[in-house]
């Protein structure tokens, strides 16, 4: 395939070199003339190991091209790749003038082009930057309406440096943000050889998986140092205990807990998290991610109650009030807080947890509601049903399906599904995810 790259710095040039190795033909495109000169004569412009031998290669077989101008790189191709710098701002903010100059040079090209180039949009982008900043560049510069004259699709890259040959040729996934259903089939076919999961999403959800990967790196970087910090103050060798928290991979290293939802709560994370915290303080180690969790968490319970707040109820119902289903445990149940707060407002709580039986609690559960919530046999209901004349229903524990809450909504009731049932239509009038 004919493919332009804009953009000849380490994600376009890697790009380059692994594109023209399956076979295909490439022009790179950047302002910076010495980068131009060095393709032009099969030399890489930057260092990374393989890069070198496979630009020169695809320069002898004579698919290497390059250029400073737009026009000369969009001649006769079929997708074009933008690989441009998004670096920070003084603000914190992302710099995108070098994507939008992009997309304005690529539409110009374009203009009236009865088939256009597939844009793909591979620059680090903040969720919306396309459809609100790229698509309306490249409409207004080429006179094309995107989604019907023209597919845009926004495609994250996910090579480290160092290793990018290497992670191009074994992608943890391939991702392709569709401006609309099909719009990167053309992507696609590029990758038939290469064994990944595809993913095929919205342009805003593939934007946002980019910063979800790398916001979790730094956590979990962030995460290890500080343990590693608190572990060195009692002489133990964090690595050590690195191995063996990495070594379980049913609840450590898995999918569990990374589901968004809400607050965590129970007898030991919020306990041993404080233990931790207040032994780091006395030792002294500064453990700042860590310290912020439990702020974080309160956030959690404080945005929940003046989400249900801004409806103005008169009535809430609850499905579930311990900090699990399937348990009666309500030590530290995030439910609890929440319900303290309605009642302290005022309103009528109805709440279902058929696993909670007010006479069977005994010790420190039986104390720990009791202070929170002292009349708790008066709020705690039989039946799904006994909720049906409140105005929110707050969904905590998966114990209803798609049908009940679907007839909740009928009947006018307002849904907030903390744990995302299954079927529930989205959009849908009435019903809002805690995160979706
Ligand atoms: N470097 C990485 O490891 C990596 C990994 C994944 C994603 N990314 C993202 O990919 C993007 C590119 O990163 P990079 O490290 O390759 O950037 P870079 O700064 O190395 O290269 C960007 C290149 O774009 C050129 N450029 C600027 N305006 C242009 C224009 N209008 N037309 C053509 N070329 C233009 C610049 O001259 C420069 O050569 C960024 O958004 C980055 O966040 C980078």
């Amino acid at each position: 395939m004919k493919i332009s790259i804009f953009g000849m710095g380490y994600v376009g040039v890697v790009s380059a070199a692994c594109l023209l190795r399956d076979g295909h033909e490439i022009t790179g495109v950047d302002p910076v003339g010495e980068k131009i000169d060095d393709l032009a004569n099969g030399r890489t412009p930057i260092q990374e190991p393989k890069v070198a031998e496979m630009l020169s290669a695809g320069h002898q077989a004579g698919r290497l091209h390059a250029t400073t101008q737009p026009s000369e790189a969009l001649d006769g191709c079929q997708m074009v790749w933008v690989c441009v710098g998004t670096p920070s701002l003084h603000d914190g903010g992302i710099n995108t003038a070098s994507v939008e100059a992009a997309a304005r040079q690529i539409g110009a090209c374009l203009r009236d082009a009865t088939d256009p180039p597939l844009f793909v949009l591979r620059s680090t982008c903040l969720p919306g930057t396309t459809q609100r900043l790229i698509i309306p560049c490249l409409e207004e510069s080429s006179g094309l309406k995107v989604g019907k004259d023209l597919d845009v699709v926004f495609h994250p890259e996910f090579l480290r440096e160092g290793t990018a040959v290497h992670d191009f040729d074994n992608p943890p996934k391939i991702v392709a943000g569709e401006v609309r259903p099909g719009a990167a089939d053309r992507l696609m076919s590029i990758y038939e050889q290469y064994q990944a999961p595809r993913h095929r999403l919205e342009l805003g959800e593939a934007e946002m998986v980019k910063y979800c990967d790398n916001l979790f790196h730094a956590v979990k970087v962030t995460f290890a140092n500080e343990v590693g910090a608190i572990a060195r103050t009692v002489g133990v060798d964090a690595r050590r205990v690195a191995d063996v928290f990495c070594s379980d991979t049913k609840l450590n290293i898995s999918t569990y807990y990374l589901r968004p939802g809400f607050a965590f709560g129970g007898s030991c994370l919020p306990k041993d998290l404080r233990a931790i915290l207040r032994y780091a303080s006395l030792a002294p180690v500064r453990v700042p991610m860590l310290d912020a969790i439990m702020e974080s968490n309160e956030l959690q319970v404080e945005t929940l109650t003046a989400r249900l707040l801004a409806h103005r109820p008169k009535s809430v119902g609850m499905v579930g009030l311990a900090f699990k289903p399937d348990t009666d445990d309500m030590r530290e149940s995030p439910y609890v807080k929440v319900a303290k707060r309605l009642i302290g407002e005022g309103i009528t709580l109805r709440i279902y947890d058929p696993g909670v039986h007010p006479d069977r609690l005994i010790g420190s559960n039986k104390e720990a509601v009791q202070a929170a919530l002292r009349h708790l046999e008066a709020l705690l209901v039989t039946s799904l049903e006994c909720l049906d004349d409140c105005d929110v229903i707050v969904i905590n524990h998966r114990a209803v399906d798609a049908a009940r809450i679907t007839g909740w909504q009928a009947a006018g009731i307002h849904v907030i599904d903390l744990v995302g049932i299954a079927g529930v239509a989205r959009p849908s009038d009435r019903y809002e995810g805690i995160a979706w």
